[in-house]
């Protein structure tokens, strides 16, 4: 399977189980970190072929997503001699494509880099749509650029070792792209318990197509891209309160979705069955709707940290039925308060 990210000069394929044989006539550094190169890096190994192959390992986790790593992929770089027909293979989660494109897009003003994802966040939201960045200690994702990658080859055999827990939070983005977007990959999603590789694939392809589509219509997200931002307005809150420790972004965005359609039920555009269906596929994945919020005036003043929010108007993105957003930054904050107060 395949899909095109269409992008003028900038367009790419994602290709869905088809990665073969990958021949280079350069120089390629694969950018992993432990984790993955311990389970995965002798298979990927096996298809590779480049006139100088190097491996740089990172050290795993979101801590490291930041300037001291990126330093230690670019100087790795000068060390072999790389130049700027080089290419880049980020081989890995979301951290791991995350600052392999950012290292790609600033090595001597930019060079190629392709993505191989290996958890099912990155597989159906980080790898493709070409934001790349790192944290620093005034947030997360706040350092990066735009830069695609040449293409991306999202093989569903590598989450046969991904802990359930992370593969239920990249589910979590499915459901998200699935309120947002598509009615039948939300009914999908009801019927499937996603226990076979066949499955997997089906949900990765319709997430990678909306994403794909998503990316191609609006790359700079000044508009329609922000959808993929639904339950993350309240999810952000939710993992700075818990400092990043207690849930999984998924998790986190999960109960940010559960949040956000309160709110949209009390606003009409949902009914309560929408809204208690929702809850079930959830918590279906084992997924976290609730958490307790101590200070919903703290809650709310957080909001106006977000990226998205500006002139002091908070965005909340939220489904119009199923299968379908809107997006609203003219809610009272009364309004907001009094959805707040449910999950006190
Ligand atoms: N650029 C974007 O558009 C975009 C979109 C969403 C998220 N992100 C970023 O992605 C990151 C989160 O990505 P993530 O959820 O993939 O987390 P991650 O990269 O930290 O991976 C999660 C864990 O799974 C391990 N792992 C990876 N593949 C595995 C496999 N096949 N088997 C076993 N273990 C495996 C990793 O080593 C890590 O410990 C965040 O930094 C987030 O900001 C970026
Ligand atoms: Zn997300």
């Amino acid at each position: 399977m395949q899909v095109d990210v269409d992008l003028k000069d900038f367009s790419y394929k994602v290709f869905i189980d088809e990665l073969s044989q990958l021949k280079f006539n350069q120089n390629v550094a694969i950018i992993t970190n432990q984790t993955v190169s311990g389970l995965w890096l002798k298979d990927l190994l096996s298809l590779i072929e480049a006139k100088n192959l190097n491996i740089i390992s990172i050290p795993d986790g979101e801590n490291y997503k930041n300037f001291d790593t990126l330093n230690f992929i670019l100087e790795q770089l000068f060390v072999a001699k790389f130049d700027r027909k080089s290419t880049l293979i980020a081989f890995g989660g979301g951290v791991v494509s995350d600052i392999t494109g950012f290292a790609a897009s600033i090595f001597q003003r930019g060079i190629d880099f392709i993505n191989i994802p290996t958890t099912l966040l990155s597989q159906i939201d980080a790898s493709v749509g070409g934001k790349t960045g790192i944290n620093n200690k005034f947030g997360k994702n706040l350092i990066g650029s735009f830069h695609q990658p040449k293409a991306v080859y999202c093989e569903s055999k590598f989450l046969k070792t991904l802990p359930y827990r992370e593969f239920v939070a990249g589910v979590a983005e499915g459901i998200k792209m699935a309120i947002m977007f598509d009615k039948n990959l939300f009914k999908f999603l009801e019927k499937s318990d996603l226990k076979t590789q066949n499955e997997i694939s089906k949900l990765i392809k319709k997430c990678v197509e909306i994403k794909a589509k998503v990316v191609s219509l609006d790359e700079r997200e000044s508009n329609i891209r922000v959808v993929l931002n639904y339950g993350h307005t309240f999810g952000h809150v939710i993992e700075n309160n818990t400092n990043y420790l207690k849930f999984l972004h998924g998790e986190a965005v999960s109960i940010g979705m559960n949040m956000a359609n309160h709110l949209a039920f009390r606003l009409n555009l949902i009914s309560k069955d929408e809204l208690v269906s929702i809850e079930k596929l959830l918590i279906k994945f084992n997924l976290p709707t609730r958490y307790k919020i101590k200070d919903i005036e703290k809650f709310y003043d957080k909001f106006f940290l977000d990226k998205k929010s500006s002139n002091k108007k908070i965005k909340f993105i939220l489904p119009n039925g199923i299968g379908k957003y809107i997006v609203k930054d003219d809610i009272s904050k009364d309004i907001v308060l009094e959805v707040l107060r449910e999950f006190q």
